[in-house]
């Protein structure tokens, strides 16, 4: 049995050595006599009356406490609806003394978790596309519940209107609870149909009284920050006409499902831009499987080093698993630490994962010269246009010779600069310097900056409401040699203008987190990917840049309830479909080229061609998704399989899965789990997996094999004819992949796909020849 007291591992000392060091937040309990929370974790639920088991925890913390009313008062939550354990607050030895009790499976300390926002983004948007055949043929989501565990929700936004909207479906168990500054009777409606916020496992960690003055936070659902209601009127927001954010992206605005209805979970609490904590999360989850959600959707990271899937520190991972095994489809951010490899989070293989990529959409503004010449930037001005006046690049104007015109080291003197435009250049971007240039430009009494960067870097000097233009090396090569050709070299800007088009393609965003998998290599992750920089959607009218109570945002956090939205979509229409059914039919139709044709890129440095630790599948296809032909199926079984094959050992798994599991001697192989993808992180000579597909489209019809080869291996599938008889038949197959090349270092990508002639079920095969092993193993001298 395993009973791991956990805080003084090195795994631990080293995380918290690790965020101290990057100013970030992931605190976890001190190693002292000071009470923490400590979740103490039971595993799957051992009896259906939740006061049972409440009782149960209580005596359970008595014996160690001293006291059923010490018990109490030290009781911060009950988890008895999805899994069984609780938190309290405990001294280090009493969080020993009762990971040694029976049935304790674990004893972890409470953790944070960030908000996944990308603030340097916050400029420019747009207005929602024509509405798809999916979204009509789901009646917009009509019904379907979307829990979602963030900052909470500002209902009196247009976006949470339940104008036209049916009755609440009787299915549903939850509550609207009132508190600071919300009313449950008249904030919660036939939209927002259940509101409550988590505190407690934070309070514990914060250690002081959360300022709740001048509307910093409130204790209740309502959203003090700005991102829970962003992303509920991202996932489900209802239709609100003429939109725009300070002239920008006019239009309409709504959710992915508009008629789905919103469930907010607040656990995430406005300090230092959003800090959610593990023993908070674990009670949403809870709950949230009681009240009878359909699709929960969670913003939400962590940090590198990950947690592992059996562990309840991370919280997301335990939790999302309850929900998927009883049916809720979990959608998480895969986090902004992107562009480097290996920096994708929530990875458990029965969580959909989502990267974010950039829209067919930019924001010119046109750059005049005192030569007439005009140039194009990208930028992100939208007040007057500024006249022509004084151009400076700070080298040539004689100002502080050591910057040379470099953004992040620019030093103004006012009496050069004011009134003019500045330009500088940025070779190693880094957004804070960048974002600082522009407010040194400000200060100094400049009234705009041209920043010169490499396009591929997404950072955007551009955050604040001040006039700042951004363009590439050559166009800021050009100015500079006006600049040098004049003694008093001037410059128009105007200001924005919106451009939507063909022309414009999505890429993958420079912050979107990448694979490979940290955890398991051989489970593909992200999983899919869908917009999320820019993205205009309601707000609380509390953030800094909010405007009408709209405010564009970027980050996987955006993209998160792009997916959630869709998922609702596709289980309005598929409400027997599991949560592996409705992730696989995602993946598989996902898009990997843009409208024209062309592929798509991933932005970083180079920019590339996407693959699929940058995208998953691909990036979300929502109609193609309610229609996919086939489905890789998965249930509890196969997520045994999975857990079982990363060597967990049968009493963390018996706990967690609540079922007796012995995993078979051998351990069943990683390749095998059933997932719409296959991923092979070092191959040797010659590996056989298997695959089976769930005939959802027509009874009768027949499937062939399209391989799309990869660089250095043979591939073959047998059978490659695929005839179903019924629907929901499933069928197996195997596909065999061989070395042809010794030497081969990296990944190669292609695809596998089955067609009828109408769909394509398209999975992503990534393969890495173990050249290392072999060179070693078959001596090759
Ligand atoms: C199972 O693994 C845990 C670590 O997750 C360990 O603490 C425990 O001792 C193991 N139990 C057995 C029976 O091996
Ligand atoms: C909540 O709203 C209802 C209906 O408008 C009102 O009767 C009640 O007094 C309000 N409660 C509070 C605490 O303001
Ligand atoms: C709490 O927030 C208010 C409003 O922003 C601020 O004026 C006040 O100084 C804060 N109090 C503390 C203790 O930080
Ligand atoms: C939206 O704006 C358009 C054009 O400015 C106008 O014709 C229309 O009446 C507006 N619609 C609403 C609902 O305000
Ligand atoms: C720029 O264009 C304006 C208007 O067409 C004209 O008056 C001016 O002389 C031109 N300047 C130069 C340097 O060509
Ligand atoms: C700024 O420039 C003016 C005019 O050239 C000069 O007199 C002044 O000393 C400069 N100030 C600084 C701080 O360099
Ligand atoms: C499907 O039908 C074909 C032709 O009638 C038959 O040969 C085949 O065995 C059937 N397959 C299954 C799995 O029932």
């Amino acid at each position: 049995m395993s009973k791991s007291k956990v805080p003084s591992t090195p795994v631990l000392v080293m995380l918290y050595l690790v965020f101290v060091l990057n100013g970030l937040i992931l605190v976890t309990a001190k190693v002292d006599d000071k009470s923490n929370v400590h979740i103490i974790y039971l595993g799957e639920r051992q009896h259906d009356d939740p006061k049972l088991i409440t009782d149960a925890h209580h005596d359970m913390l008595a014996t160690v406490v001293g006291s059923k009313e010490l018990a109490s008062e030290l009781m911060v939550y009950s988890y008895k609806h999805g899994f069984s354990g609780f938190a309290a607050k405990l001294t280090e030895a009493q969080a020993q003394q009762l990971a040694e009790l029976p049935g304790v499976i674990r004893v972890v300390p409470n953790s944070l978790h960030r908000l996944q926002t990308t603030r340097s983004w916050d400029y420019l948007g747009l207005s929602s596309h024509s509405p798809s055949n999916v979204l009509h043929n789901s009646n917009m989501g009509n019904g379907v519940i979307i829990g979602v565990l963030d900052t909470g929700i500002w209902p009196e936004s247009k976006a949470f209107s339940d104008e036209g909207l049916e009755p609440i479906p009787s299915r549903w168990k939850g509550l609207c609870q009132s508190g600071d500054q919300f009313n449950a009777s008249t904030h919660c409606n036939r939209k927002i149909i259940g509101a409550r916020w988590f505190v407690n496992g934070f309070l514990a960690e914060y250690g002081k009284p959360l300022n709740t003055s001048g509307d910093q936070e409130f204790f209740s659902p309502r959203d003090a920050n700005g991102h829970g209601t962003h992303t509920s009127s991202t996932a489900a927001g209802s239709f609100v006409h003429n939109v725009s954010y300070k002239g920008l992206g006019f239009g309409n605005v709504r959710g992915g499902a508009p008629r789905a209805r919103l469930a907010i979970y607040k656990v995430c609490w406005n300090v230092l831009g959003g800090q959610c904590a593990s023993a908070d999360i674990l009670k949403a989850f809870d709950e949230a499987i009681h009240d009878r959600v359909d699709v929960l959707s969670l913003s939400i990271g962590s940090a590198i080093p990950l947690f592992s899937d059996v562990d309840e520190r991370d919280g997301i991972a335990t939790g999302s698993f309850h929900a998927v095994a009883r049916g809720i489809t979990v959608v998480c951010g895969a986090a902004n630490e992107g562009p480097s490899a290996q920096t994708v989070q929530n990875t458990a293989p029965w969580i959909l994962t989502v990267a974010a990529s950039t829209m067919d959409r930019a924001f010119p503004s046109t750059i005049t010269l005192g030569n007439n010449r005009t140039l194009v930037g990208q930028a992100v001005f939208t007040g007057k246009e500024i006249g022509f006046t004084g151009l400076v690049y700070p080298e040539a104007a004689g100002l502080d010779p050591n910057s040379a015109g470099v953004c992040q080291a620019l030093s103004l003197n006012a009496t050069k600069v004011a009134g003019k435009v500045v330009i500088c250049f940025t070779s190693v971007t880094s957004r804070v310097a960048i974002r600082s240039a522009a407010s040194i430009v400000q200060e100094a009494g400049g009234v705009g900056l041209i920043v010169v960067k490499n396009p591929t870097d997404a950072f955007s000097p551009c955050t604040e409401n001040f006039p700042c233009v951004e363009v590439d090396y050559e166009v800021g090569t050009q100015i500079l040699f006006y600049i040098r050709s004049t003694k008093s070299p001037l410059v128009k800007l105007s200001p924005s203008r919106t451009f939507v088009g063909k022309p414009l393609l999505a890429k993958v965003a420079f912050f979107s987190s990448r694979g490979p998998n940290s955890i398991a290599p051989a489970i593909l992750k992200p999983d899919i990917t869908a917009p999320g920089v820019n993205i205009l959607a309601a707000t609380s009218p509390l953030h800094r840049l909010a405007h009408n109570g709209y405010v564009l945002f970027s980050g996987t956090s955006m993209a998160t309830p792009h997916v959630s939205g869709i998922v609702a979509l596709v289980k309005a229409l598929h409400p027997d479909w599991s949560p592996a059914a409705i992730k696989s039919a995602l993946i598989t139709t996902a898009r990997r080229n843009g409208p024209s044709g062309f592929p798509i890129f991933a932005e970083g440095s180079p920019q590339k061609l996407a693959n699929p630790f940058d995208f998953g599948g691909g990036i979300v296809n929502p109609n193609d998704a309610a229609d996919p032909g086939l489905i890789y199926d998965m249930n509890t079984a196969d997520y045994i399989h999975y857990l079982c094959a990363m060597e967990y050992n049968n009493t963390d798994i018996s706990r967690l899965t609540g079922q007796p599991t012995m995993c078979p001697d051998p351990k069943p192989s990683m390749l095998d789990i059933n997932l719409p993808s296959i991923t092979i992180p070092s191959l040797r000579n010659s590996v056989t997996i298997t695959r089976s597909v769930t005939n959802v489209g027509n009874s009768k019809s027949v499937y062939r094999a399209v391989i799309e080869h990869l660089f250095g291996t043979m591939i073959s599938v047998q059978p490659n004819v695929l005839v179903f008889n019924a629907t929901n038949q499933k069928i197996s197959f195997r596909v065999t992949i061989s070395t042809t090349h010794e030497l081969i270092a990296g990944y190669y990508f292609g695809s596998l796909t089955w067609t009828d002639g109408v769909h394509y079920v398209r999975s992503p095969l990534s393969v890495r020849t173990d050249v290392l092993q072999s060179y070693y193993m078959t001596d090759h001298y």
